[in-house]
């Protein structure tokens, strides 16, 4: 997920720092690749001067990454991380919290969203190429910080996603399980993981909260 976001991210024109790999080379050669203004680094490297932090790890690297991170409070951190376990079967944290609340609350100070946990990363780059087209597919994030969501709402749309703002922080104990569904319908069927998905409204008001013309009662 981060090295497909932070192609994604450099494309768009932001300036991104690839970080947390057992190979330095791949880190190097994922940000000679972005073809952006790239670079790898140490998690504390990536975080220091950053804007945005996206932590994309395994759950069971979340000791590790945090403390090679140093301070993030005061900065805008985005998490895609689910919280599995070992096996990537369930998940660990569940129905009265999430992975993206527990995380937030190790991060004193960040001004912490949830997004990109919903999707397959085989469907970035799709999604990127596809990001002029009419109907892009839709993207939930949440969190409780509105500052926050506003960066992570523009990158969403950078990566060629339709934000869909979701509610705060603890609403992500039902995107998360969404994101395991969303998970079954990419690898366990039909089709390939190429999978996205649209939200679509019916009645008075289209998708996007304008109202439509001639519409029933
Ligand atoms: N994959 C998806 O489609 C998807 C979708 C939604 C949410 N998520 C969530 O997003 C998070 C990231 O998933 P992912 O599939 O991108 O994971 P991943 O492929 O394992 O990548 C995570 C990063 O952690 C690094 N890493 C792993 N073990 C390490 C170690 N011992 N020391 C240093 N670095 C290490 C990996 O580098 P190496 O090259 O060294 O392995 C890689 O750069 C997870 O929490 C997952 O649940 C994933």
């Amino acid at each position: 997920m981060g090295g497909k976001l932070g192609t994604i991210f450099a494309r768009a024109g932001h300036e991104v720092v690839f970080s947390y790999a057992r190979s330095e080379d791949k880190l190097k050669r994922l940000a000679r690749q972005a073809k952006g203004k790239a670079r790898a680094g140490t998690p504390r490297e990536a975080a220091a001067k950053a804007d945005a932090v996206l932590i994309a790890v395994h759950w069971s690297r979340m000791d590790d990454l945090l403390s090679q991170a140093g301070d993030l409070a005061g900065k805008v951190v985005l998490s895609c991380s689910l919280p599995m376990n070992a096996d990537d079967t369930a998940l660990v944290v569940a129905h009265t919290s999430s992975g993206a609340e527990e995380l937030a609350k190790r991060i004193p100070g960040a001004h912490f969203v949830s997004a990109f946990n919903t999707v397959p990363s085989e469907v970035l780059f799709g999604v990127y190429a596809a990001r002029d087209k009419a109907n892009r597919p839709d993207l939930v994030y949440c969190g409780d910080d509105a500052i926050a969501k506003k960066l992570a709402a523009r990158l969403i749309r950078d990566a060629g996603f339709e934000p869909v703002d979701a509610g705060p922080l603890r609403m992500v104990r039902y995107t998360e399980p969404f994101a395991l569904l969303v998970a079954q319908l990419a690898y366990e069927r039909k089709g390939g993981p190429e999978v996205a998905y649209r939200f679509q409204r019916y009645g008075k008001t289209n998708t996007r909260g304008k109202k439509k013309s001639g519409s029933g009662p």
